[in-house]
């Protein structure tokens, strides 16, 4: 099969697959919360902007939040600005590389309420701009992955890198809630900070694990 017609197919299979857009899902999850955001000045802040953008832009209006979009392509920006002037009108666009404009937002906001990693195509990246903003984050924030997945799931909408270190690490924190949505977007993991400390994933953190390495090494040694 050529490259060209292995792509129309896996195109057309995913959007058989998938269930709700990037921007369904971000309107989904803003809406639920949406008694508590409207109590507050809430901050809403997006690393690779589209259409993503649009929906942020949509509930951050109604309550009035200042939402943010970081993206290094100021072309892509531009013409996002162009087409949907009045759908984006208030976006504060920060051009350059996302970590860097994350650190500025992180200087002007104490408390981010909703956090939507999507810029490049790496763990890495993609975990350090959660590292950037977690200081920011706090019982009620969310954060929403695309290209992500809760591990062992066989069916997802692309090679889900982004999520592979964050989510991993999310699902081992007590104080993060995750749920994954491999139908939403391109597969996507959505957690919600919580002021229990009752959600660490044992199958991430277990003490069993650290003792064995810890019994062999002082084996090793003696
Ligand atoms: C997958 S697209 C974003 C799609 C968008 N969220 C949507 O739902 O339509 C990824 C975007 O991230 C931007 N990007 C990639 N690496 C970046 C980086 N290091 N800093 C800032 N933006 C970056 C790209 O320019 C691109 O616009």
């Amino acid at each position: 099969m050529s490259r060209k017609l292995y792509r129309a197919v896996k195109r057309l299979r995913n959007s058989a697959f998938r269930k709700l857009s990037h921007g369904d899902l971000i309107k989904k999850l803003l809406t639920e919360d949406i008694d508590a955001l409207k109590k507050k000045s809430a901050v809403f802040v997006e690393t690779g902007c589209g259409i993503s953008t649009i929906s942020l832009t949509e509930v951050g209006k109604k309550i009035g939040a200042t939402v943010y979009s970081c993206d290094y392509n100021s072309k892509k920006a531009d013409e996002l600005k162009l087409a949907m002037p009045d759908q984006i009108s208030g976006v504060n666009f920060m051009i350059g590389d996302s970590l860097e404009s994350l650190a500025k937002i992180a200087e002007r906001h104490a408390e981010i309420d909703f956090l939507f990693l999507d810029s490049a195509a790496s763990a890495m990246h993609t975990f350090k701009e959660f590292l950037i903003m977690e200081k920011c984050l706090h019982p009620g924030s969310r954060v929403l992955v695309d290209n992500a997945a809760i591990p062992g799931v066989k069916r997802v909408l692309s090679p889900v890198r982004k999520g592979r270190i964050l989510v991993p690490y999310l699902l081992a924190s007590p104080f993060w809630e995750v749920k994954g949505y491999p139908e939403a977007g391109d597969s996507m993991v959505a957690a919600i900070m919580r002021s229990q400390a009752d959600y660490a994933d044992p199958d991430y953190e277990d003490p069993e694990y650290i003792d064995n390495w810890r019994a062999l090494f002082k084996k090793k040694l003696s």
